[in-house]
């Protein structure tokens, strides 16, 4: 198979979906490797590294049109809809369900397109996210270290213990990947952190990958009350369901927060469980509402480009080497978490969360590749 990795030309984003490791796995297999040039230079990774892992170093135009699969990491973007073409494979991130118009696109072109972002591994997990997502904690928690510096129009503070003071208190509300990324940090500072989830089980699994300094909290209003007005940073780590019209921390609960107080949403969920969030990129990370700063940054994966791009590509690659030894029908045929990520095939659409959300047509993946 021609495996084609593109330069992302998303504001932002430097990450590549292979690192120069990746693609001498690939030639390994028999595969040929196109890189489209300086696809990999925001990550550390030059033109010579990976022509020296066995890639052809071509332009975008030959990239799109010899491969038979590109292999990407953000969605596809404008500028990239005239290379959309009847059978070509698309495994990346794809958020069809955000994009009328790439859903739109993909459709008509009859591209083969499989989401990073909804497949799932043995246990019932999203392998492709996982890795992000404990960056993005990681990520949240330095960004509340930088923005809080005066220095950085913060209100000099340092979330870490110091001889002689109080260690702040931090709170995150969400115990999943993204969670435990940002307790591990704050923990590891010598913070208080409160984690707080709905879910038994997610705590029970927080608790055994951190320290005595972090207590384990049932979410329920009350008990976010209490944290929220007395804690020093509040990290949101869960996105809160779209049809809800209230909020887990009301732009009232934000008011009463301590002066010098400051919110960070990960989940970059405007509008929902922070009344108070929207989002912002790197370029402009913070913003003060209610007397509270706040940085809501929905891509902080794409602040940490090298090890971004490795951690993705460590999980990519396994489905990526698949879809390319066996040809995408039996690599779906054969592993149903993988075949879970179908989105588009040969003109239809295949995920039903898209389907329901742009009121369109659609078909399961199983039907659509003859299986049932
Ligand atoms: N900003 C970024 O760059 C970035 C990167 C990766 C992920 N994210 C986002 O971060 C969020 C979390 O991702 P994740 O991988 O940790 O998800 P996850 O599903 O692993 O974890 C979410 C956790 O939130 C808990 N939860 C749900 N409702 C709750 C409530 N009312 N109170 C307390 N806890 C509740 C769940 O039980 C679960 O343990 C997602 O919205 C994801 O899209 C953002």
């Amino acid at each position: 198979m021609i495996i084609s990795v593109l330069k992302e030309i998303k504001k932002d984003e430097g990450r590549v979906a292979a690192s120069p490791s990746a693609v001498r796995e690939l030639c390994a297999h028999g595969h040929t490797v196109l890189i489209e040039r300086n696809a990999g230079l925001l990550s550390g990774f030059s033109n010579e590294q990976y022509a020296a892992a066995g890639a052809e170093i071509v332009d975008v135009k030959e990239a799109y049109e010899r491969a038979d699969m590109v292999y990407k990491v953000k969605e596809i973007l404008p500028k990239e809809y005239p290379y959309m073409r009847r059978g070509l494979i698309v495994f990346t991130y794809i958020h069809s369900n955000g994009s009328r118009e790439q859903t739109d696109v993909c459709l008509e072109a009859g591209v083969t397109g499989i989401a990073y972002e909804d497949v799932i591994d043995r246990a019932g997990k999203f392998p492709m996210l996982r890795p992000m997502s404990e960056i993005a904690g990681k990520g949240g928690f330095l960004a509340a270290c930088e923005y809080a510096k005066s220095t950085n129009g913060g209100r000099g503070r340092l979330y870490a213990k110091i001889d002689g003071l109080s260690a702040p208190r931090v709170t995150i509300i969400g115990a999943g990947c993204v969670g435990i990324g940002a307790a591990e940090l704050a923990a590891g500072c010598g913070n208080m952190v409160s984690l707080v989830d709905v879910d038994y089980y997610s705590l029970e699994h927080a608790k055994m990958k951190l320290g005595p300094n972090v207590e384990f909290v049932q979410s329920n209003q009350e008990n976010i009350e209490r944290l929220v007005k007395q804690t020093d940073l509040l990290i949101n780590c869960i996105l809160w369901p779209k049809w809800r019209t209230d909020h887990l921390v009301s732009r009232e609960l934000v008011r009463q927060m301590k002066d010098d107080a400051m919110i960070v949403d990960v989940a970059c969920d405007e509008g929902g469980a922070i009344e108070t969030c929207r989002c912002t990129y790197h370029s402009d990370p913070t913003y003060t509402e209610e007397g509270v700063l706040h940085y809501c940054v929905g891509n902080i994966p794409g602040a940490y480009p090298r090890d971004a791009s490795v951690a993705l590509c460590n999980s990519t690659l396994p489905y990526a080497l698949a879809i390319a030894d066996k040809g995408v029908v039996r690599a779906l045929s054969e592993d149903a978490g993988l075949r879970r990520g179908l989105c588009f095939y040969q003109g239809q659409l295949t995920l039903e969360e898209t389907g329901r959300k742009q009121d369109r047509p659609y078909i399961s993946p199983e039907r659509a590749l003859g299986l049932e």
